[in-house]
């Protein structure tokens, strides 16, 4: 069986982060996005390929996962020749003629659902089509699907307005079609699959299946989102590596250097070749990256610094993200929600 994982979007909503790095690779700790989800497509052996349906930056993520053989899996790379939105991405990813079962990801949702139950139930009901749903408090920026008492949709509706919802449950990004029902997305065009494929099934008749799931899910396509996700990690509210069995502690890489004298308090995460002088304070929330230098006397709360930042001398750091590369100077004070591009340079005393 194949995968299809979408990871071809521009990740606008994270700029600058995703200026150098495309949203599937964001770091989430220490990896890349889509390692978590390729560690959930293993859960289903039957899944013998996974495709990267890419369009943005592609060969930086080419360059992450090669071949797939560092994570046990085998990869494949599609790029469009020019985005044609979720649904012509998955026709162009599916190939002609595609047959059986295909099971499709949104390449930002990190989830901890159990995909071979959705694909068991996708075959009990001998579905063309079925869709994980997930609740959340606000719908209107996601698709907002309907289901009956016997779990069949009945209505799909995408970024519906405030006076269009009725019901909490959204399109959690994760699906199993068949193949042959890509017959009706036109082949080299832009087409959605929330907006054309989904409404159609439905107009059909079509046996279109929602699987309700009420466990973790996340997209993590916005700044408040993809912090979001390392403080459910850190706190233990999503087990997920690097933090399970670990929750709610500082954890510090063996291949980072704490100075005595430098305070680290928990829950924070300190990558590989990291060096926290001594005075130094991580307070909790943080995320220092691999090969970050943190100062003497430097404080840092609820940051998340992405891997070679240098932070000097008594500069003070609050929730702020910042790209790789960044250099923070001497007494330094940032707090609020900054997010700051690679290269960054904030200058001695500066305040933001
Ligand atoms: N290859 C390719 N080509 N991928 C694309 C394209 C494209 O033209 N456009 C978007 N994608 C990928 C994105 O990279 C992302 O992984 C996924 O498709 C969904 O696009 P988003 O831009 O993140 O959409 P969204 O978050 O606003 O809404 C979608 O996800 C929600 C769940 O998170 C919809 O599917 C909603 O219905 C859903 O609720
Ligand atoms: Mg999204």
């Amino acid at each position: 069986m194949k995968a299809i994982l979408l990871a071809g979007g521009q990740g606008s909503r994270l700029r600058p982060l995703t200026l150098n790095t495309p949203k599937p690779i964001v770091p989430i700790f220490d990896r890349p996005f889509l390692r978590y989800q390729i560690e959930l497509l293993k859960q289903v052996p039957e899944i013998d390929e996974i495709v990267l349906s890419l369009n943005y930056q592609p060969r930086r993520i080419e360059e992450v996962f090669g071949d797939g053989s560092d994570l046990g899996v085998q990869l494949r790379y599609v790029v469009e020749p020019q985005p044609l939105g979720t649904g012509g991405a998955i026709k162009f990813a599916a190939g002609p003629h595609p047959t059986g079962p295909v099971v499709v990801f949104n390449g930002d949702v990190l989830t901890s659902v159990d995909l071979p139950e959705v694909i068991a139930l996708h075959r009990a009901r001998e579905a063309r089509a079925t869709i994980v749903l997930t609740p959340v408090e606000n719908p209107t920026a996601y698709g907002l699907v309907e289901a009956d008492d016997l779990g069949n949709i009945r209505d799909f509706l995408e970024k519906p307005t405030a006076d269009q919802i009725t019901c909490d449950t959204i399109n959690a990004g994760i699906y199993v079609l068949e193949g042959e029902t890509l017959d009706r997305i036109p082949a080299d065009t832009q087409f959605s699959i929330e907006r054309g494929y989904f409404p159609s099934l439905i107009e059909r008749s079509e046996t279109f299946v929602a699987y309700t799931y009420r466990g973790y899910w996340i997209d993590i396509g916005t700044r408040q989102k993809y912090e979001q996700v390392h403080h459910d990690i850190m706190s233990g509210r999503f087990s997920a590596p690097p933090f399970e069995g670990a929750a709610g502690t500082a954890l510090v890489s063996p291949g980072a250097r704490i100075e005595d004298g430098a305070i680290i308090e928990g829950p924070c995460f300190i990558d590989a070749g990291a060096v926290i002088k001594s005075g130094a304070r991580i307070g909790p929330n943080s995320v220092i990256g691999a090969n970050c230098h943190v100062a003497e006397d430097a404080q840092i709360e609820g940051a998340i610094l992405w891997p070679h930042t240098w932070v000097d001398r008594a500069a003070r750091l609050g929730g702020l993200i910042a790209g790789r590369h960044c250099q923070f100077g001497r007494h330094v004070e940032v707090s609020g929600d900054a997010m700051l591009g690679d290269n960054s340079v904030i200058t001695d005393f500066s305040r933001l």
